[in-house]
């Protein structure tokens, strides 16, 4: 496949920028011809960032499948679409051809539709990184049911709160999923979130590792034996469903500043090309390279650069089940040597750990096909950055910094490999269709370069976030309506003398561990749920490895009994109600929280607390009881 939209130089970046933004319409236009209609659209874009309304492509319909599979079949169709590395080194990997993923693509979409699967249903997907992951996700599609892939490191309760608010109707799991050295129960994990459940009709469970599950008779039937069912019937085809450019294609829940997360909603035709476009020009992908993107599908990067960026371009996408340090340091490095990796695309909390375990992890693995590498999720730091760039890269390989988010559906600022030029720790350029800006706290734009600000998006680019899933006015409050005409990222930034993007994080609630986005106040609700405790605060400080680390300060009712018991307890209950990925790593008993007079936590004090820096905390004069401030100083941990 030749993708005719790929900068090859800087100037055709710059020229291809410029015509992007000018004149979006026949841009986009033109890139979106290159893929498979059903029927074209009647007008490319129409938008306001008011409501906010924002259509791409409308008229026009199409199934994403037929774009990541159908398509790529005649010419294409024994080039490896996946390849399955295990979690356990010693198990056999598995291949899929595109003509095989398409084969069984088509067949569990006619099981889901077997078991009542209709266009429009929600249909969560809660299981581990195998490839029946992606054939679940592609079967969605194919038939117009809306995935909602959910993590596999999330508690029941944090699922059940997901099943409710998609109101989904349908489960695909597993009976568990191996990570490292552990089994985890996905299924009955799955069975917990259930209890008190009313929409859920049927779970569909995939055996990975036979782990003993509760079928319940009339809603749990096995992978297995409903592929047999449509085995009987031949081989029956699965005709794409028709789908307008504007329809759901899924939604995929993150955390905001709010307790409740959020179901960002992306649709078919926009996020499709987006993903497409910014996988074939970040990465520079050229055919029949190997891609190794080292998230899970349970997050938006998954989903745009493990399935839907790298099968709509007809590339090879590796997906691996396990985790970089076990059996131990080396596994990336081996995967990379065992299949001939070109593409290594990770997050900076993976690179750091495995920079703490030194060099002799890299001894004797064969790391020269790599071409490209890349980062995403957090700022990379210097060091990090030169440890990736000279010992996995061996200063030949391009590192491409992603900055996007969720939301965004793609990469939204980076450097192109080998196209535009990198700076360590910056993203640097925007990429075409991408109109950043930066805005200071009232809102006024921030002209020129050298400054530091708000990250806002001014227009729309195709893969942009269109609704919450069943509260659009949330949708509109969180990121349309900070600032007037324009998408608030919740990231913070500053533009440097040529132009460069560096993020610097968020300047919401939000905190950003390893990686994970996790909401200060989601997690302060689950840690008052705990019986004795009385009031939490959570604030981030800066960790070696996770990027932030999280610090909890608790006010506990004493006559609850052992502290240090108790901390384990509120872990414990942080554990259940969201997920092992949300533990706090540092538990501070205090007697109160430093309020202003008007009861607002003041969590600048809080947060540099946390950081260790005491000798500045600025005017505290505002407070309460300002004596707190050294009770909670003194307790620091
Ligand atoms: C952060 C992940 C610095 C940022 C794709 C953003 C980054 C949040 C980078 C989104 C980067 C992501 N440099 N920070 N290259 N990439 N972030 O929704 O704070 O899980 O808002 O999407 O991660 O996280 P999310």
């Amino acid at each position: 496949m030749s993708y005719p939209y790929q900068i090859k130089t800087l100037e055709g970046y710059k020229k291809d920028y410029e015509t992007s933004i000018k004149n979006p319409d026949s841009f986009w236009g033109n890139i979106a011809e290159t893929f498979t209609w059903k029927k074209k659209w009647d007008k490319v874009l129409e938008w306001n960032f008011k409501e906010p309304s924002i259509k791409w492509f409308q008229g026009g319909k199409l199934n994403i499948t037929e774009n990541c599979l159908d398509r790529h079949l005649e010419k294409n169709g024994n080039t490896p679409a996946i390849i399955w590395e295990s979690n356990d080194p010693d198990e056999h990997h598995r291949v899929l051809t595109y003509k095989e993923l398409h084969f069984k693509v088509v067949q569990f979409a006619n099981v889901l539709k077997n078991n009542g699967v209709k266009k429009g249903d929600r249909v969560c997907v809660y299981m581990g990184m195998i490839p029946e992951l992606a054939i679940a996700t592609l079967a969605c599609a194919r038939i117009g049911a809306i995935h909602s892939v959910i993590f596999g490191g999330f508690s029941a309760q944090a699922i059940a709160d997901r099943l409710e608010d998609a109101q989904a109707e349908f489960i695909v799991t597993c009976d568990g999923a191996y990570r490292a050295a552990k089994d985890i129960p996905l299924k009955s994990v799955i069975d917990d979130a259930l209890v008190g459940n009313k929409t859920i009709k049927r779970v569909i469970v995939c055996t990975r590792t036979r782990t003993p599950v509760s079928m319940i008779k009339g809603r749990d039937v096995w992978w297995e034996d409903e592929i047999k069912k449509v085995e009987t019937l031949g081989n029956p085809d699965c005709p794409a469903e028709t789908m307008d450019a504007e329809d759901v294609l899924f939604i995929l829940y993150t955390s905001g500043s709010t307790g409740k997360p959020k179901g960002v909603v992306h649709t078919t035709a926009g996020y499709m090309v987006w993903a497409n476009y910014t996988f074939v020009n970040v990465f520079q992908y050229q055919q029949g390279q190997v891609h190794f993107c080292t998230a899970d599908i349970g997050w938006i990067t998954g989903h745009s650069y493990i399935v839907y960026g790298p099968l709509s371009a007809g590339g090879t996408t590796l997906l691996f089940e396990g985790v970089p340090t076990w059996p131990d340091a080396g596994r990336f490095w081996d995967v990379v040597d065992k299949f001939k990796v070109n593409i290594l695309y990770t997050a900076p909390t993976a690179i750091r750990s495995l920079m703490g375990f030194g060099l002799e992890y890299l001894k004797g693995k064969d790391l020269s096909s790599l071409k490209v590498l890349g980062s995403v999720g957090e700022p990379i730091n210097e060091e990090a950055w030169h440890w990736y760039d000279k010992n996995i890269g061996k200063g030949n390989c391009p590192i491409v910094d992603t900055w996007w988010q969720t939301e965004t559906g793609g990469m939204m600022i980076s450097n192109m490999a080998n196209v535009t030029p990198s700076k360590p720790s910056f993203a640097t350029l925007p990429l075409p269709g991408v109109e950043p800006c930066l805005v200071d706290e009232a809102g006024n734009e921030l002209l020129g370069n050298n400054v530091s600000g708000n990250l806002c998006i001014k227009s729309p680019w195709p893969g942009i976030i269109r609704t919450t899933y069943g509260d659009h006015e949330r949708c509109r409050q969180t990121y349309f309506s900070t600032y007037e005409n324009k998408y608030f990222t919740g990231d913070g930034c500053l533009r440097d003398e040529d132009g460069n993007y560096r993020i610097t994080g968020r300047v919401d609630d939000v905190l950003n561990v390893s990686g994970h986005r996790i909401g200060t106040a989601e997690l302060e609700n689950a840690i008052n749920m705990h019986a004795g405790v009385i009031e939490s605060a959570i604030v981030g400080y800066p960790h070696d490895v996770k990027g932030q680390g999280i610090y909890a300060y608790v006010i506990f009712d004493e006559t609850h009994g052992d502290p240090n018991l108790s901390k384990q307890d509120i872990i414990q209950t942080v554990t259940r109600i969201i997920g092992a990925i949300a533990k706090p790593d540092k538990i501070q008993f205090v007697p109160g929280l430093p309020k202003t007079r008007s009861g607002k936590i003041m969590r600048r004090i809080l947060r540099k607390i946390a950081e260790g820096d005491v000798t500045n905390l600025g005017d505290t004069s505002t407070l309460l009881d300002p004596s707190l401030v050294d009770i909670i100083k003194d307790g620091r941990i």
